[in-house]
């Protein structure tokens, strides 16, 4: 295992469309490995392929609750419900927090790392990191929807 790289602000890449991943190999569970301990290097609550340069759709969420780590190869996402205004931020935007509106509620589904399709019924927190982390895989970043205004810039 290995943190990986992280692409920033201003990086190309953060605006490309990532692939479908067509086969869970060793070097896609490799990738997730290194995807999660990225993420929890930077206390981060969710990773998309694209923030350490591979253009494929996976990304990986841990909410650091009983649930651990979860894996979303191939995601979809089904249906949305609501509105929620929250703050947010990313990894890839160090130090930038600001309100954005997301869907209260999400149906998605996706592949585990062993290749089972699941679904996830999500709300609150869950469901805003499962739309940010999405977005990225579409080559798109919360700061392009954030409420005007509203940017907070954090001193580390
Ligand atoms: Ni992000």
């Amino acid at each position: 295992m290995a943190v990986r790289n992280l692409r920033i602000d201003g990086d190309d890449i953060l605006s490309k469309k990532s692939r479908e991943i067509e086969k869970i190999d060793e070097r896609i569970q490799e990738l997730i490995d290194d995807m999660i301990e990225t993420m929890h290097k930077y206390n981060g609550v969710g990773l998309a392929g694209v923030q350490v340069g591979v253009l494929k759709r996976i990304f990986v969420i841990d909410l650091y609750d009983n649930n651990g780590p979860i894996v979303f190869i191939n995601p979809k996402i089904i249906k949305t419900k609501g509105k929620q205004e929250v703050t947010e931020g990313c990894l890839s935007f160090p130090n930038q927090f600001a309100k954005i509106i997301r869907p209260a509620e999400v149906v998605a589904e996706y592949t585990d790392r062993n290749g089972k399709r699941m679904q996830v019924k999500a709300k609150e927190l869950l469901a805003q990191a499962i739309c940010h982390e999405y977005d990225h895989l579409e080559g798109e970043v919360f700061v392009d929807k954030i409420i005007p205004g509203t940017m907070e810039y954090m001193e580390e």
